[in-house]
């Protein structure tokens, strides 16, 4: 989840990080990402500010312009407003409110930190979700004057939703509530109330003044009755699971990189695991495996790599590997699935509408995707879940999304890079929504792809043809069996391997389960939609003849394909001359009432918008239209294999 931004923002705006990067002693020190969160006015900047200062990492100059600051926009009278230090933006400084993620770099004579500033606003949790997807802890700031605030609530839980194993509850402005350890007391006694269930390992309540410095990096009389460490101490010292590279190899690949025939690489960042030379590997959505020839990173060849690093991978034989695709441990897949529940933390102002299309990016991957049901919506003030049918901004809810083609992940809670993801808008291209994978959905989980030698290439050669379905659709009478019908004839004797999918027989067999409600009708679709998947997988021509009434589940259908093999054929008849013709006697009966939910007359049916063919029948022989079909698909100029050559 948002990670390359993650890392685009460290470059550009950790300044202090050229300074440390050149003491000399840093590379053996651990690092410690973190981050901070609170309300507005809660005092963050003002301690990510101390902390700068406190580890010597202002420098005169930029102390020379902040008095100059805190003396036009500061708000702390004469003294020098440490905030203003890290509010680098201007927008912010006028607005008084931090409005973008910060990471800032700073070390101690034992850790190196690295600390994502998050905005304390109501609307941007987004900042929020930025900053802990790569972060090991939180810092929440409360107002000792305050308390726990609802947004201190929402803080935790999303950090919790993120992964976030490590807390530290600063209790910040001590000094306006005379230092007292009763209000002190009383906020981490609620804080650990509600905190208690949200799977934290550990939870550290400090007060501290981030204004004057008490408790950040030195003690102060003032909190003599405060035994535990300074919040720098505490940083210092506590562990973090380093427990990435214990998981399964994951490498989502980023790009195919071929600077000449004889090479191929892919590359990418080690999500999580370690590889070495020899490792056999497994494409994750294809099943086909190879060996790891070699591994280069920028600094050369080497034998292994871990988690974290840049590498490119190249195989031990050709196999197809593209951007968005994962290479992974043999003995440990991902899951491999189109339909899955994950939490939604949702960013936009226009609410989550279930049913509407958005483009889902995981770290490499890109697909649309739809959220299909909303479980639940929680309450950030009780934590229950209820019942809802939209997601507004700032909420958190778990969902159903179902993906245009299958992604590979793995659940949020064994993996953070693999199981997260982010949903943008088609439209104003804004990213709505952080998501973290629960599990994946349907029957079929467990179940990997298997891969196969022979695929549809080598099925189509054989056959001379290139496969592709041909989709009919139009109402009830229009004309669509009769031409599919006398079109198969055409392209049977012309030598191609054709199989024609016809409504009513189609609902005879494994669709005679289903009606006609618009329920049945979707079902109906979707099921005909992959049957034809299958027989173009296995290098036919296929025709479909099915009123298929609407446009969202012929879209559906057009998205199980690959590039030109869908052609969408309306055969166009208007309802009165279908009633006229009425060939099997239907629409009579329907019209006494004897049938309901009958296309064109009690049922809706949705015309083409724009098909790749469009016949119209009135007036022309059944032989006449197909005449004009064959013309028209000769000249979409041999996509589909039979234009030339072929003898229609
Ligand atoms: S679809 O709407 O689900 O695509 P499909 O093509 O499978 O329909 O089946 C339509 C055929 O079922 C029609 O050609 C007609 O013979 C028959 N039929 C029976 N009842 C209905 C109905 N209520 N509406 C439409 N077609 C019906």
């Amino acid at each position: 989840m948002l990670h390359r931004n993650v890392q685009a923002q460290f470059v550009d705006e950790s300044r202090g990080a050229t300074a440390a990067d050149t003491q000399p002693d840093m590379p053996q020190k651990s690092l410690l990402r973190f981050l901070t969160c609170g309300s507005v006015d809660d005092g963050k900047s003002t301690l990510i500010g101390r902390l700068l200062f406190d580890t010597k990492l202002i420098f005169e100059d930029q102390l020379a312009a902040l008095e100059r600051d805190s003396r036009r926009f500061g708000t702390t009278g004469k003294e020098v407003d440490l905030a203003l230090l890290v509010d680098g933006l201007e927008a912010e400084r006028e607005q008084g409110i931090t409005i973008d993620v910060a990471y800032r770099f700073f070390a101690t004579a034992k850790r190196k930190f690295i600390v994502a500033d998050t905005p304390g606003h109501e609307q941007y949790t987004r900042n929020m979700a930025t900053g802990a997807s790569t972060a090991d802890l939180a810092v929440i700031l409360v107002d000792a004057r305050q308390g726990i605030l609802p947004q201190t609530r929402r803080h935790a839980f999303i950090a919790s939703l993120l992964g976030i194993r490590h807390v530290v509850l600063a209790v910040n402005k001590i000094d306006l509530v005379g230092y007292s350890r009763e209000k002190f007391d009383a906020i981490s006694a609620e804080f650990g109330r509600f905190a208690a269930n949200l799977g934290f390992s550990t939870l550290k309540p400090i007060p501290l003044s981030a204004r004057y410095g008490d408790n950040v990096s030195a003690r102060t009389d003032k909190l003599a009755w405060y035994d535990g460490p300074t919040l720098i101490e505490h940083l210092e010292t506590i562990e973090v699971e380093e427990e990435r590279a214990d998981l399964p190899f994951r490498l989502p690949v980023q790009y195919v990189s071929r600077p000449n025939l004889d090479f191929r690489g892919f590359a990418g960042t080690i999500a999580s695991g370690t590889v070495s030379v020899g490792d056999e590997v497994v494409v994750a959505k294809s099943g086909l495996s190879a060996k790891v020839a070699r591994l280069l990173t920028p600094d050369g060849e080497v034998e292994a790599a871990r988690e974290g690093e840049a590498v490119t991978v190249v195989l031990d034989s050709e196999i197809e590997v593209s951007r968005g695709n994962m290479l992974v441990a043999p003995q440990a897949r991902p899951h491999v699935a189109d339909q899955f529940a994950a939490n939604l933390v949702w960013f936009d102002a226009q609410p989550l509408a279930p049913g509407r299309s958005y483009i889902l990016r995981t770290e490499t991957d890109q697909t649309n995707a739809t959220v299909t049901k909303l479980d639940y919506v929680v309450d950030i003030g009780s934590f229950a879940k209820a019942p809802a049918d939209k997601l507004e901004m700032n909420e958190i809810g778990l969902s159903h999304v179902t993906t245009q083609w299958p992604i590979a992940f793995d659940p949020f809670g064994e993996n953070r890079t693999t199981g997260s993801f982010i949903l943008i808008d088609r439209v104003t291209n804004r990213t709505v929504a952080a998501g973290m994978i629960d599990s994946a959905l349907g029957r079929a989980t467990n179940v990997h792809w298997q891969a196969v030698d022979v695929n549809k290439a080598a099925r189509s050669a054989l056959k001379s043809q290139d496969p592709a379905v041909l989709w009919f659709t139009g109402l009830s009478g229009s004309g669509k069996s009769t031409i599919a019908n006398l079109l198969e004839k055409k392209l049977h004797a012309a030598g191609r391997h054709t199989y024609l999918l016809d409504g009513d027989n189609v609902r005879h067999g494994l669709n005679r389960d289903l009606g006609f409600s618009d329920a049945d009708r979707v079902e109906n679709i979707r099921r005909v939609g992959e049957v034809a998947k299958l027989m173009v997988d296995a290098g036919l021509i296929v025709i479909v003849s099915f009123i298929s009434p609407f446009r969202a589940d012929r879209k559906l259908a057009r998205d199980m394909f690959e590039g030109r093999e869908f052609i969408e054929v309306f055969v166009d008849t208007p309802i009165d001359e279908c009633i006229r013709r009425d060939p099997k006697g239907l629409y009579a009966k329907a019209l006494k009432g004897e049938i309901s939910n009958f296309t064109g007359l009690d049922s809706p049916y949705e015309v083409p918008v724009s098909p790749e063919i469009h016949v119209e029948t009135v007036g022309l022989s059944p032989e006449e239209a197909v005449d004009r079909l064959i013309e028209k698909i000769d000249q979409r100029q041999s996509s589909v294999g039979f234009a030339d050559g072929a003898g229609i």
